[in-house]
Parts: structure tokens; C-alpha cells; sequence
């Protein structure tokens, strides 16, 4: 992951990014307890009280609770561009994160528009600075490749979602109309074929190859799919907007839906290509992601032409994007950041030579038993949408285990840290 002439200095203190990681699988974990504690219910329809308050313990919680401290290091290490302040912007950004996402949850949840308010403000902020710190840094990027361009697509994006959702956070707070009840499908789509869709096309871009020897992606896909994704996305949303040309609507959302199984599939045949034959849990998770992407679009299509076909597929649509793509492709790179943020944090004390290899940071099997249990929480979430009485109680159980695993694997990588610091000679690192 490193780039020729990359300075330790660029990179910010482990400390960064590893307290938005621990923090992650932990708001998983409470969307599983509160999945179990509302049960039923909250499959009910798609936009429960309940289901949107898990839904942002997952989305807020989880995923941009990983994705923002993967960018404040990847952006030095993988792009070659420092984040400004970056100490300072962590620090904001993950408490008023954590503050944030518990409060939008809780006001979604209990019905206190008093914490939906609390939400806005602090969620505003988290992402006000986060953005800011990203936007310049982007800025200052000297090679603006296919990744460079990817995450700046999606940095747009989620500006996009987070104004959108503000917007649906004044309605729930304060009362106040959103200027088009079109939001409700705009701001999802934003955040999750916009931001999160985006950021991951940007990374598989440069960490497919990397990790698992493949050919690189075909020029024209990976410098062709963000701008498309992108350009479709707002022509999309225009026509949700007003409405008023039969089957504009629909067919773009059929071509964006396109687009991402064109992305997926091609991934998934990438792997199939790739050189290192031993496999590992990053890409047993990315080929859950990629085969979710795809069915999550597939079924995008469905509905998107048949709107008299089940309310119930709306809810799978959500379950497949966001815990069988988002969270499995999060997860397997979690495996793989944080033992490389290990080990180059490490070499600086002891040499590249007296670092300890990347694989002692954790072991295979703890990695293995996380991607089981996930794919079984994945499987049980989708039956669950579809039939939720009584598998609801499972998905929540194996969602839990799921988020339990992965938080006791990273503990155990973040102690190994610690231990090989602790025997360093010197504290650089
Ligand atoms: C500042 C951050 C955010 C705020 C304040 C916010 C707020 C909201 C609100 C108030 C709703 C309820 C809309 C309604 O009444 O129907 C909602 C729905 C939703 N949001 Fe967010 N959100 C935020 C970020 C995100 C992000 C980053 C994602 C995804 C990556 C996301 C995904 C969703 C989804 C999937 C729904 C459910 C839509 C539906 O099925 O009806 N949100 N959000």
C-alpha cells in the first residue's frame, strides 16, 4: 500500500484511525441489540421507526464510522496527500460521530424529536469538519488517477447525502417540510450508490490488483464508472424530483442499477483471474460484497420497472447494499489496513527488517469464523426481510455474533501492536 517516497511523517498517529475501527463493529452491535429489542416490527414496512434507527446505526455507526478514519490514512498513504490538522479532525470528527449516530438512532428509535435535533447539529458538524479537512486535501493531490477520482466523486456525494439528510432531520426535529418528499428516495441513493459506492470503487481500484494479484480493472471501467455512476445519479434524481416524464425514472435507475452489477461482476471475475491462489477472509468478503452489490441491483431493477411488485423488496434492497456489500467489503479491508497501519507505524521504530510480518497481526482462523458468522447474519437479514417473524430474532443473534468477532479480532491486532511497541527500542512509531 505504500507509494515510492512516502514519508511516515505524512501519516497521521495509529491512534486515528484505530479509534473509529474499534468504535465501528460496537454500533453494529447495537443495531443488532435494538433489531432484537423492536423484533417484527421493524421489518414491518420500509421505513419504520425502528428500521431507520438501525439502519443509521449501521450507515452512521458503522460504515462512515470506518470509512472516515480509512480516508484520513488513506489519503496520505495511498494517494500521497496529508490531511490538514489531521489529529484535531479525527478527534471532532469521531466524538461528535459517536454522539451523532446514538442520537439520531435514539431520536428515530424512541420518537424524541429533541435527540433527532441533537443529531442534526452534531452530525452536521462531524461531517462539516471532516469534509472541509478531505475537500483541501483532495485539492493538493498531484496525480489525479482513477482512485484519486473515484474518491472525489465520492466526497461529493456524501456532502450530497449529509444535506439531504439534514433536510430530513429538520423534518423529524423541527416539523419543517422538505422542499419535495423525493428526499426519501434521494437521500439514501446518494449515500449508498453515491458515497459508499463510490469510495469502494475507488479503493477496489487499487487494492483488487494489489491484495490478490489480478489484473488491474479495464481502463475505461475504472475511470468511466464513477463519472457515469455519478452524472446518472443526478439525472436520476432530477427526474424523481419532478416526476412528470413517464419511465424516465425508472429507466435511469435501470441503467445506474447496470452499471453497478457491471462493477461487481467484473470484480468477482477479476478474482477469478487472480494469480495468489491461497485465499483469505478479505476476499471471501469481498466476494460476499460483490455478489450482495449485484443482487441488491438486480433487484433495484425489479422495482424500479414493476412498482406494483412487494414493499418487502425495498427492505432486502437495503439489507443487500448496505450489510451484504458495504459491511462485508468493510470488513475484509479492516483485515487488511490494520495490520499494514501496524506494521508501517511499527517500522519506524524498528526498520522494515524488525517489524513484525503483516500475517502475525492476526491470524487466519479468528478472520475465517468472522466470515462465517457474517455471511450467516447476511443470509438470515435477507430471509428476514422477506419473512420477518420469527427470523428477525435470528438475523439480530448472528448480526451480534457477527459484530462481537470482528471487535475481539481487532482488539486482539490492535494488543499485538501494543506488545511488539512495548519491545521496541525506540518510540517513533
Ligand atoms: C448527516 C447524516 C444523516 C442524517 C441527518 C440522516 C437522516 C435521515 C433521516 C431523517 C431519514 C428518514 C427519512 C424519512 O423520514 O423517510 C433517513 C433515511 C435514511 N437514510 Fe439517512 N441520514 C444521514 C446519513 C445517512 C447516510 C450516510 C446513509 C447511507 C450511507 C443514510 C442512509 C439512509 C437510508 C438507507 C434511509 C432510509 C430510507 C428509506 O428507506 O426510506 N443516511 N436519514
Amino acid at each position: 500500500m505504500q507509494q515510492p517516497g512516502l514519508k511516515l511523517e505524512q501519516a497521521p498517529p495509529i491512534a486515528v484511525p484505530f479509534r473509529f475501527f474499534l468504535t465501528a463493529p460496537l454500533f453494529l452491535l447495537a443495531a443488532a441489540a435494538l433489531l432484537a429489542w423492536s423484533g417484527a416490527a421493524s421489518f414491518d414496512a420500509r421505513a419504520t421507526p425502528a428500521a431507520l434507527a438501525v439502519t443509521h446505526l449501521v450507515t452512521l455507526g458503522y460504515m462512515a464510522m470506518v470509512m472516515l478514519g480509512a480516508m484520513l490514512q488513506i489519503l496520505p498513504v495511498l494517494v500521497g496527500t496529508p490531511v490538514p490538522a489531521a489529529r484535531a479532525v479525527a478527534g471532532a470528527a469521531h466524538a461528535l460521530l459517536v454522539v451523532g449516530a446514538a442520537s439520531l438512532a435514539a431520536g428515530f428509535a424512541l420518537g424524541q424529536p429533541l435527540a433527532t435535533r441533537a443529531a442534526a447539529w452534531t452530525l452536521g458538524g462531524a461531517f462539516a469538519v471532516f469534509l472541509v479537512a478531505v475537500a483541501t486535501a483532495l485539492t493538493r493531490v498531484a496525480v489525479r488517477s482513477a482512485t484519486v477520482l473515484g474518491m472525489t466523486l465520492a466526497t461529493a456525494a456524501l456532502a450530497i447525502t449529509v444535506v439531504l439528510g439534514l433536510e430530513l432531520a429538520a423534518m423529524h426535529g423541527w416539523g419543517i417540510a422538505p422542499p419535495s418528499f423525493a428526499l426519501r428516495e434521494l437521500h439514501p441513493a446518494w449515500g449508498l450508490a453515491g458515497w459508499t459506492g463510490l469510495l469502494v470503487a475507488g479503493v477496489a481500484y487499487q487494492v483488487v490488483p494489489m491484495f490478490q494479484m489480478t489484473p488491474p480493472y479495464p481502463p475505461p471501467l475504472a475511470r468511466g464508472f464513477p463519472v457515469a455512476v455519478f452524472v446518472l445519479l443526478a439525472a436520476w434524481s432530477a427526474a424523481a424530483w419532478h416526476g412528470d416524464v413517464p419511465g424516465l425514472e425508472a429507466t435511469l435507475a435501470v441503467l445506474l442499477a447496470g452499471g453497478y452489477i457491471t462493477f461487481a461482476v467484473t470484480t468477482l471475475v477479476l478474482q477469478i483471474q487472480r494469480r495468489r491462489r491461497i485465499p483469505d477472509a478479505t476476499l471471501a468478503f469481498w466476494q460476499i460484497g460483490m455478489a450482495s452489490v449485484a443482487l441488491a441491483s438486480a433487484v433495484w431493477c425489479v422495482r424500479a420497472v414493476r412498482p406494483e411488485a412487494p414493499e418487502a423488496l425495498d427492505l432486502l434492497i437495503g439489507v443487500l447494499a448496505i450489510v451484504g456489500g458495504a459491511v462485508s467489503v468493510i470488513a475484509g479491508m479492516l483485515y487488511k489496513i490494520v495490520p499494514f497501519l501496524g506494521w508501517f507505524h511499527l517500522q519506524a521504530s524498528v526498520g522494515p527488517k524488525g517489524a513484525p510480518h503483516m500475517k502475525k497481526f492476526l491470524g487466519d482462523s479468528p478472520q475465517q469464523l468472522h466470515v462465517r458468522v457474517h455471511l450467516v447474519a447476511v443470509a438470515a437479514l435477507c430471509a428476514a426481510a422477506l419473512w420477518p417473524q420469527p427470523l428477525v430474532y435470528v438475523a439480530a443473534a448472528a448480526l451480534g455474533a457477527s459484530a462481537l468477532v470482528q471487535f475481539r479480532n481487532l482488539v486482539l491486532a490492535a494488543r499485538f501492536y501494543r506488545a511488539e511497541l512495548a519491545r521496541a527500542p525506540a518510540t517513533g512509531a
